[in-house]
């Protein structure tokens, strides 16, 4: 029963974190797509201080929006600040980590192979990364390299590399590439925290009380429009990181840091596409490159294919001796079926996890490409090798699936 209900309860947070997301990374956009088509304004506006306006249609109505250089000359009563799509995605995404990560299957964290942890432990390495991350960024931000927009975004990336080779050091491939996703998160929730809002809020006061920016609010404003570029180049990369940790083939494979780091390249140079393209700047070379990295990235790591994946085969089988049916069946029931059964006995699942009952032979064979995947090509499964499948197990099993093609 409880664990039916803490799946209930990932599903509903889940689901609260994508609506957060899609309304904190949906706001962002506009405004983004907004400030880069206002028009230059009539006259009578350009008197009362607009900068820039721009018309639009939506939803059977006609929108007026209109940008000031500074304020407007009185505060209006309303003023619409936009904030908790951004505080609401991480407290339910920090919700989501704790509930699906530390709480509900320490397994997704925890391999054994790479460091034995406890999941106390575990969980405080894994704030503890972020909480770090963001004081690195925090300081940096603080110090003279923030003047060198350039120079900033190379030791960001570079810091960013670190963090995800460190973690896929430390955690199960798919822990790894959450809290990488994590630590991006925070940055970008950090920004709109420390940066963004203080600079909004030091801009209101200055218009409510009739002055013109001083050095102060100057300087802020500089910086928070540093902090938005980067929460901007860091929004295609974070969605990618978080949908992609359903995808074993990206997390469990030998190399997961170095996908990850080239998965989170490519997508924020796409976003360098668009951003340019808002300025006038149309550069469809950048989206045929990143198309042309990902198709690189395809083959890179695709699993041994055909005749490769044959000969592979046949030399596990030598080296593994002849395997019979009741091998197998033994070898699955104890590695896999605590867990891939109708009825788990694992009390951490309530039915067969991603769907996979391996109570016999059959269904094995039924998803033989899946296992292959997820068990001989990587060590993805048993999940946190609880139960220490060897080297010899996993050969013996891929030259099984693979006479049973
Ligand atoms: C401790 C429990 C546990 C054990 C033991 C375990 N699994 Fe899994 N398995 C899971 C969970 C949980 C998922 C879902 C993971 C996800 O969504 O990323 C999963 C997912 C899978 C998948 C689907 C991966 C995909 O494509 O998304 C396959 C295939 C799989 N397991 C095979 C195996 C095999 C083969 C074994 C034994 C060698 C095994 N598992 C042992 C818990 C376990």
């Amino acid at each position: 029963m409880a664990a039916y209900l803490s799946e209930w309860l990932s599903l509903l947070i889940r689901w609260f974190h994508v609506i957060a997301g899609v309304a904190w990374i949906g706001a962002s956009f506009y405004f983004i797509w907004l400030d880069n088509h206002l028009e230059d304004p009539p006259e009578w506006k350009k008197k009362k201080g607009i900068k820039g306006d721009l018309w639009a249609v939506h939803g059977g109505g006609f929108y007026e929006v209109a940008k000031y250089k500074l304020g407007p000359e009185k505060m209006p009563g309303i003023l619409h600040w936009f904030k908790w799509e951004a505080y609401s995605t991480w407290l339910s995404g920090t919700a989501l980590l704790f509930s699906v990560y530390y709480f509900g299957s320490p397994g997704y964290l925890i391999d054994n192979a790479k460091m034995e942890l406890s999941t106390l432990s575990a969980a405080l390495i894994g704030l503890g990364f972020i909480g770090g991350v963001l004081l690195v960024y925090e300081l940096l931000i603080r110090s003279p390299l923030a003047r060198n927009g350039m120079a900033f975004g190379a030791v960001l990336f570079a810091l960013l590399l670190v963090v995800d080779w460190a973690l896929f050091q430390v955690f199960a491939g798919r822990g790894a590439f959450i809290h990488v996703g994590a630590v991006i998160g925070t940055l970008m929730v950090g920004n709109v925290f420390l940066g963004i809002m203080p600079s909004q809020r030091a801009l209101v006061e200055t218009v409510e009380q009739g002055r013109e920016p001083d050095e102060r609010v100057a300087q802020l404003a500089a910086l928070a429009k540093l902090r938005s570029t980067h929460n901007n180049y860091l929004t295609l990369p974070v969605i990618f990181i978080m949908i992609s940790n359903h995808y074993p083939m990206l997390y469990g494979h030998a190399h997961g840091w170095l996908i990850l780091a080239a998965i989170g390249f490519i997508t924020a140079f796409a976003r360098h596409f668009f951003n340019l393209k808002h300025r006038g700047v149309y550069r469809p070379s950048i989206i045929l490159a990143c198309g042309i990295m990902t198709v690189i990235l395809i083959g890179v790591i695709a699993p041994p294919t055909g005749k490769q994946a044959a000969a592979q085969a046949a030399a596990a089988a030598e080296a593994a001796g002849e395997v019979s049916d009741a091998d197998i069946h033994s070898l699955v029931s104890t590695h896999c079926a605590g867990c891939h059964a109708k009825e788990p006995s694992s009390p951490a699942f309530q039915a067969a996890p991603a769907g996979i009952a391996l109570d016999t032979l059959d269904e094995v064979v039924q998803h033989n490409d899946q296992i292959m995947q997820a068990a001989v090509n990587s060590q993805y499964m048993p999940l946190g090798n609880t139960t220490g499948m060897t080297e010899e197990d996993r050969k013996k099993l891929g030259a099984w699936l693979q006479a049973h093609k």
